[in-house]
């Protein structure tokens, strides 16, 4: 897909189109992640009899390259599919989704499980995250020298025509 695109200046990374689930060389991986959501949304207790992904797109982090804090509105899943990490360019950070909890941060002594404001997972190469679209994550730089190739998709739960929820 990235033939003939530019080179992305130094830092920076590629994105593909947002439209890979419609691809027919995607219809496995899509299938699997539609599995993994199924399962998420009985364990949620939620309806999933309509729901579809609205966007699904490649992500190329070549060294230094990162993602900002970002959430994705109008989802209510967000996830991630890992094709290909490595050490220094394999972690994705979840940020405390609590506003009210940056009105006072005294000095941290010791960072423990209780007093931290971002949780950070590790993840390897076929590692399939799910997890709430609202939730603010970010990636850190790459600082492996080679990229970081993984798949970002996000999905609304619909009942037929209407919103379940409209918080990925
Ligand atoms: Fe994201």
């Amino acid at each position: 897909m990235r033939r003939g695109a530019p080179q992305p200046a130094s830092g920076q990374g590629w994105q593909s189109a947002p439209t890979l689930h419609e691809r027919e060389d995607f219809r496995d991986l899509v299938a699997c992640v539609n599995r993994a959501v199924k399962s998420v949304l009985e364990f949620l207790r939620i309806g999933h009899d309509a729901f579809e992904i609205t966007g699904c797109w490649a992500n190329v982090l070549p060294k230094g390259a990162a993602h900002r804090t970002h959430s994705h509105p109008n989802n209510f899943l967000s996830g991630a599919y890992y094709v290909r990490t490595h050490p220094g360019a394999d972690t994705i950070n979840f940020h405390d989704p609590r506003n009210q909890t940056g009105i006072i941060r005294p000095p941290v002594v010791e960072l423990t499980a209780e007093n931290t404001d971002q949780v950070v997972v590790n993840v390897r190469n076929g590692t399939l995250l799910l997890f709430p679209a609202y939730l603010q994550h970010s990636v850190d730089a790459n600082m492996s020298e080679q990229e970081r190739v993984s798949l970002s998709f996000k999905r609304p739960v619909f009942l037929i025509t209407e919103h379940l929820s409209n918080p990925l």
